[in-house]
């Protein structure tokens, strides 16, 4: 077989064998496929696309490339969460103690922030002392111990997509659904859970920037996993606004504890419940009613922030900073976001409120750069709000005064007031399982 005929092949439009990708895939691993290959085949998938069959080969093939996860010693369904990335997005803090407060075993592996958006991994070590880095042996032992656990995921997860991943990233290649849909599923499958769900974001804030898109890219991650024997489904949600107020690491725990205790902003309580409904739905607790109800109950009696005490303990972490937000990590520089005129906050480039974040401390401007996990912004004035001159729209944490004014400059850029009020949108705006696509509004919402 030859790397050649393989680009040649993809390059004018035609389907690839399972060993023609399985040839590529172990060659790029090995070194034997150099980067230039690689790169044009990357290209002409791009170009000319995969079928769902050369897609879920791909998945596969990318997730046996390196270590797979095996929970068989834990009892019980073991489902997974994954979001396609968003601004503000704290609902794993939030779902996976609801979850195993409701019994069902919570053993995730997580990531770090890409991009604009934030990753639980950087939110959770905002915890002092809490570690992401648990052995093989920890991770299975506080899941059978606690019903839950939150792990970085290890280097050798899935290793193709991570190769691939950087050379997407440089190559113009990144934003193609079987190549979104393959990376993801890879790690999601590696990772070992029975049953999948995954919060797929769409607006300014994700990376799918139309609901129609989003809903392509669900349906090619639901048939992936449901080809390789994982029962999966898919919530669409709204990303054209941060979820919740807060951005940055500490600000975002805070405010899922916050949720947790039943104060949370309505928005984050909404899509939370939801997609915690959604995993005890595919583990077999009920119907999506009966499963809502069990959420809600697990904060109305605190066993849910109970459970979330239990892995900050287990993980090292300091469990006081449950009821005490002073022992997060404190900014120095701290400054307000005042409006400038009267109106209507209309719309919101949320990928810049991100941006904005990013660039107090909150994010990594390059893969080296350190954390500040004090730093980010907390947004009082949403998309709908009627404000008037003086108000105080965000106010900004940091520990990099100089960064203030680049920042605010970000926001202004990012947050349009004009006269009219905008209309509504709900915050879910799909279901996509096995059995087709459920929209909760027309494709234009
Ligand atoms: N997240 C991933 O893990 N992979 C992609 O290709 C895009 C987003």
């Amino acid at each position: 077989m030859r790397m050649y005929d393989i680009i040649e092949k993809k390059r004018d439009g035609r389907e690839l064998s399972y060993e023609e990708i399985s040839f590529f895939i172990k060659g790029y691993c090995d070194g034997s496929i150099p980067d230039y290959q690689a790169s044009a085949l990357l290209m002409a998938i791009f170009i000319r696309g995969m079928n769902q069959r050369e897609t879920a080969d791909l998945t596969e093939i990318m997730a046996n490339s390196g270590d797979r996860v095996d929970l068989s010693e834990i009892p019980g369904i073991k489902v997974d969460k994954h979001s396609t990335g968003g601004v503000g997005d704290k609902t794993t803090l939030i779902l996976a103690p609801i979850v195993a407060a409701c019994g069902v075993p919570v053993a995730k592996m997580s990531g770090r922030g890409l991009g604009h958006t934030g990753g639980t991994i950087d939110k959770l070590e905002a915890i002092p002392g809490f570690n992401t880095s648990l052995t093989r042996e920890e991770f299975i032992r506080n899941v059978k111990r606690l019903g839950i656990a939150i792990a970085g995921q290890t280097g050798n997860l899935a290793p193709a997509d991570k190769k691939l991943y950087a050379l997407r990233d440089v190559t113009a290649t990144i934003n193609n659904l079987s190549l979104i849909a393959s990376s993801i599923m890879s790690k999601k499958i590696a990772s070992g859970a029975d049953c999948i769900v995954l919060d797929v974001k769409t607006g300014s804030g994700a990376f799918m920037k139309t609901l129609d898109q989003a809903v392509e890219l669900a349906k090619a991650m639901v048939d992936i996993g449901e080809r390789i024997g994982r029962k999966t489904a898919a919530i669409i949600t709204e990303m054209d606004i941060p979820l919740g107020n807060a951005i940055g690491n500490s600000l975002e725990v805070i405010e899922a504890i916050e949720t947790l205790k039943g104060n949370g902003p309505k928005d984050l309580q909404e899509v939370s419940f939801e997609l915690a409904a959604k995993m005890l739905q595919l583990a077999g607790k009920g119907e999506r009613s009966k499963c809502l109800e069990m959420a809600k109950a697990c904060v109305e009696n605190g066993s849910a922030l109970a459970k979330l005490g239990d892995m900050i303990e287990a993980q090292g972490g300091n469990l006081g900073v449950l009821s005490d937000y002073g022992l997060f990590p404190q900014a120095c520089g701290i400054a307000n976001f005042i409006a400038e005129e009267d109106g209507y906050i209309h719309s919101v480039k949320t990928d810049l409120l991100g941006t904005a974040s990013l660039v107090l401390g909150a994010g990594r401007e390059t893969k080296e750069s350190p954390i500040d996990y004090s730093a980010g912004i907390m947004l009082y004035k949403k998309t709908g709000m009627r404000v008037t001159r003086g108000d105080t729209i965000a106010t900004l944490y940091t520990n990099n005064k100089e960064k203030i004014k680049e920042s605010i400059s970000i926001l202004k850029s990012a947050i349009n007031i004009s006269q009219a009020s905008p209309a509504q949108k709900p915050l879910i705006l799909a279901y996509v399982d096995s059995y087709g696509v459920k929209r909760t509004c027309n494709t234009r919402c």
